[in-house]
């Protein structure tokens, strides 16, 4: 496995790739749990070659303490991507994926202004500015996405095809845990006690007869509500547990009725 964090040495490893190679891409933001390894696994099913990157992307978070507090364990990620067979580890810096300072920035209209672009504004303009750059330093044939963020999976998707880019985005099945928390890199920061509470999250969004409902049973569970909405035949909610924002969603045709 070769790691690189410098992004102009990438690209030049990068454009002497065999042309017939099929590449894979996976973007991350670290702190790897078992549902990034299967966006990998899938990848490395699908391809000859497959690309990771950990950026922790500072544009898209919307308070200096959330970005800090987010959980960083880069030697541990590495390990385990080696373990699971990766190729190419990119590890750029802040500096160089930001030279411009953040001057040009890709702007959607529509689908952002929605659930947790309503309540996190400029979050979706930095995720798709540095998607579109990673995307353009990957030059992958195909990039995997998980479903759990599924606004942001449609969106880069859309992204994607308005621009002609050449990497199909593919959305993947969300990861989780036995009692049913959607995997995430956030819920490290969750007592055990509340991760036993979150899980009540996806239980609710799976059974509550409507949407009121759904926010009024996790309101007296102690979760403060964002939202709970639906668009695009999926249930979605964002709420918050010990300091925690915690999202998911379910088919609304698999809701139990
Ligand atoms: O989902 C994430 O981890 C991030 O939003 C992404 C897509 C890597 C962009 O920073």
């Amino acid at each position: 496995m070769k790691i690189f964090e410098n992004m102009r040495e990438w690209q030049t490893a990068r454009a002497e790739f065999a042309q017939n190679l099929r590449v894979g891409f996976v973007p991350t933001m670290g702190a790897l749990h078992d549902g990034h390894l299967s966006l990998v696994d899938r990848s490395r099913a699908e391809n000859n070659v497959t690309v990771v990157s950990i950026f922790v992307n500072p544009t898209q978070f919307n308070s200096a303490d959330d970005l800090k507090s987010y959980p960083r364990h880069v030697s541990r990620d590495v390990e385990l991507l080696q373990e699971r067979g990766v190729d190419y580890v990119l590890l750029p810096h802040e500096s160089e994926m930001y030279e411009d300072r953040f001057q040009y920035q890709v702007i959607e209209n529509s689908e952002s202004k929605i659930l947790c672009g309503a309540f996190r504004p400029g979050h979706f303009e930095g995720v798709l500015t540095v998607v579109m750059k990673l995307l353009q330093l990957a030059q992958a044939d195909q990039c995997y996405m998980g479903e759990k963020d599924y606004q942001q999976f449609r969106l880069v998707q859309t992204m994607a095809r308005a621009f002609f880019m050449k990497t199909e985005i593919v959305g993947c099945p969300i990861v989780r845990e036995k009692t049913g928390l959607a995997m995430s890199s956030r819920n490290e920061r969750l007592s055990t006690f509340g991760r036993v509470q979150a899980a009540k999250l996806f239980e609710v969004l799976s059974t509550a007869r409507d949407t009121s409902t759904a926010r009024r049973e996790l309101e007296s569970l102690g979760f403060r509500v964002d939202y709970v909405e639906e668009h695009w035949g999926r249930r979605f909610a964002a709420v918050w547990l010990e300091g925690v924002r915690l999202i998911d969603n379910v088919k609304c045709a698999e809701v139990a009725q």
